[in-house]
């Protein structure tokens, strides 16, 4: 089989990035593409549920890598994706977002002579301490064209001294998958089947390796949490990192109002979400989605490589302390309901200019 181009994803995020971009190579005029799931997230309710819920074509191959450290996870994918690229010769990759899969999946292309596309380009935490941001750093660096989806990124690639040529803002591709399953996401019936009322309660997500894989820092950072579970429900669908951790602290099960959920696929969490008082996250995306929904965020991180949700957004740092996480979620229950103001081109259309710019660049 021969294609253009070849998509690489591999794990959760991906999966709401990848979705917009596909469809806009399935219009016409079509650009034939090869789908390739690295395997990285491999659970029923991290891969296959999104791919049903999102439409997710089928993937022409899979990697299977499953998990592993830094270096043996990455190393899985880019020596059994070299062996696809080389077999298939695609004229380009394109890659998403900051995982391992994008990082492997960018370098196995470069090292063939293979274009690299990487949607969501440029964005910095300035933090070398995140496997992502070597991730996004390292995938920028070796990358012909260059999506962002906030201004701040193409600033960050500028300074970088990255051609403005190969940079193309075009928007927010989780955005477009926010937007066209919202009227679907209404229909969930989550809140009935957790017994909850719209803006009465708290949604927890946390997986970031620096605040989950050590159980003293994990307690540490539950213990506000805990004291808010005392005045709403707080819903935590817990992430399989985290739940490792967990069972290191079993006072955290003791807060009555904290709800320990097995991960949640997407359009049940995107209704818990919209329906929210406050949601409390480690997550780039979710820092995005809460932007657009209008939904109060406390981000329990020192530092955001997506500076446009505090600015346009409702989002705010917490850091990892509880002094600030507490102060940050009674400002947030003040900051009362917010409309929202999305970020320049955050609207819908992200996968279709993508589409249009990849078109280009194929015919000439
Ligand atoms: C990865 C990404 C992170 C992204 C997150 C979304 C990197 C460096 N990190 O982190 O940027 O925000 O995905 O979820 O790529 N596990 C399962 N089942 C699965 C997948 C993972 O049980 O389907 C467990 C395994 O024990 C594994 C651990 O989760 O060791 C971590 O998975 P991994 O893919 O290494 O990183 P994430 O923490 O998910």
């Amino acid at each position: 089989m021969t294609a253009p181009v070849l998509v690489v994803a591999g794990a959760r995020p991906n999966f709401m990035k990848v979705a917009p971009v596909l469809a806009a190579l399935r219009e016409e005029p079509r650009v034939p593409y090869l789908l390739v799931h690295t395997g990285q997230h491999y659970d029923e309710r991290m891969s296959a549920l999104f791919f049903e819920e999102l439409a997710l074509p089928k993937p022409d191959v899979e990697l299977n890598v499953g998990s592993g450290t830094q270096a043996t996870q990455t190393a899985a994918v880019l020596e059994r994706l070299e062996a696809v690229l080389l077999e298939h010769r695609p004229r380009m990759v394109l890659v998403v977002g900051d995982v391992n899969s994008t990082l492997a999946g960018a370098l196995a292309a470069v090292k063939l002579g293979i274009a690299v596309a990487h949607v969501e380009a440029g964005l910095r935490s300035f933090d070398r301490t995140m496997p992502e941001e070597i991730n996004r750093v390292v995938t920028d660096a070796v990358s012909e064209l260059l999506f962002a989806t906030e201004e701040s990124a193409v600033e960050n690639l500028e300074r970088e001294g990255v051609a403005p040529e190969r940079v193309h803002l075009v928007g927010n591709t989780m955005i477009d998958t926010l937007q066209a399953h919202r009227e679907r996401a209404g229909a969930s019936r989550i809140l009935d089947r957790l017994g909850l009322e719209p803006a009465s309660y708290a949604v927890l997500t946390l997986h970031r390796p620096s605040n989950v894989d050590d159980p003293l820092t994990l307690s540490r950072m539950l213990g506000p949490i805990r004291e808010l579970s005392a005045r709403m429900p707080v819903i935590f669908p817990v992430h399989p990192r985290t739940r490792e951790s967990l069972r290191g602290i079993p006072e955290a099960a003791g807060a009555r109002g904290l709800r320990f959920l097995d991960p949640l696929g997407y359009l049940d969490f995107l209704r818990l979400m919209s329906e929210s008082r406050l949601v409390l996250t480690d997550s780039g995306g979710i820092q995005e989605e809460t932007t657009v929904l209008g939904v109060p965020c406390v981000t329990l991180r020192d530092n955001t490589e997506r500076p446009v949700t505090i600015r346009n957004g409702t989002n705010r740092l917490g850091g990892t302390e509880p002094e600030g996480i507490r102060k940050a979620i009674d400002e947030a229950l003040a900051s009362g309901s917010v409309v929202p103001t999305p970020p320049p081109l955050w609207d819908g259309r992200a996968g279709m200019r993508i589409g249009h710019v990849l078109r280009g660049w194929l015919d000439a």
